[in-house]
C-alpha cells in the first residue's frame, strides 16, 4: 500500500486521515491531489465522508487507484445495518470497508447542505429518537460537535499493518 487517499468536505475525514498516516508512515493526500503524487493503479486506504448515504469521493477513487480498504465516516452512530447498507449504496463487495464516527460543524457549511443535514435529522427524530445515543447525535447535528478519537482507528490500524508486512511487488 502506497497512500492514504481521503475526500473531506468540513475537516473531519481529513483528521482521521492525517492520525492514520502519523501512526503508518503513510503519506496522506486529499484525493484532488493525489494524482500528482501517485500513478494510476497505485494501490491506496481510501477516506471519505458520507452525504446521503454515498461515500463522497469513493467512485473516483476506485477509477483512479487500486483502493484495497475503505473508511466511510458519517455522523450516525452505527448499528448493524450501517456497513451492509454502506456497501450497497456504494457498491463495495470485494474490500473491507470501515465506519468511523466524524463531526459536524454547522459554521463550515455551506447553506445546502446544512438543509440536507437537517432534514436527515429530523426524519431521524422520528424514527429513532428512542435510543439515547441518536438523541446526543441529533443535537450534534444541530449544534455542532466532534467525535474524532484516535482509539476508532484500532481496526484499520490492524489492517494497514497487515497490509504493509505483505511484501509488495
Ligand atoms: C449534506 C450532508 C449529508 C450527510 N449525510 C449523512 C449520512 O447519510 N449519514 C451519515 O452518517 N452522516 C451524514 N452526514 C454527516 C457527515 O458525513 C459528517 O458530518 C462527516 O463527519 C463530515 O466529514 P468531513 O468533515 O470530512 O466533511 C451528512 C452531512 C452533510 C453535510
Amino acid at each position: 500500500m502506497k497512500a492514504i487517499v481521503y475526500e473531506s468536505n468540513t475537516g473531519f475525514t481529513q483528521k482521521y486521515a492525517y492520525m492514520l498516516s502519523e501512526k503508518t508512515g503513510l503519506p496522506a493526500y486529499l484525493l484532488e491531489n493525489a494524482k500528482d503524487e501517485l500513478d494510476k493503479g497505485d494501490e491506496v486506504f481510501f477516506l471519505g465522508w458520507i452525504c446521503s448515504g454515498k461515500i463522497r469521493g469513493y467512485a473516483k477513487a476506485a477509477k483512479l487507484y487500486s483502493v484495497e480498504g475503505v473508511a466511510a465516516v458519517g455522523i450516525l452512530s452505527p448499528d448493524e445495518t450501517t456497513i451492509p447498507q454502506l456497501k450497497q449504496n456504494n457498491r463495495i463487495s470485494d474490500i473491507p470497508l470501515f465506519y468511523l464516527q466524524g463531526g459536524v460543524a454547522p459554521e463550515r457549511l455551506s447553506t445546502i447542505k446544512r438543509r440536507i443535514l437537517e432534514m436527515t435529522a429530523r426524519s431521524l427524530d422520528k424514527a429513532v429518537l428512542k435510543k439515547e445515543g441518536d438523541r446526543k447525535v441529533i443535537n450534534i447535528i444541530w449544534n455542532g460537535g466532534d467525535f474524532v478519537r484516535a482509539e476508532n482507528l484500532t481496526e484499520i490500524l490492524a489492517f494497514i499493518g497487515e497490509k504493509l508486512r505483505i511484501p509488495q511487488q
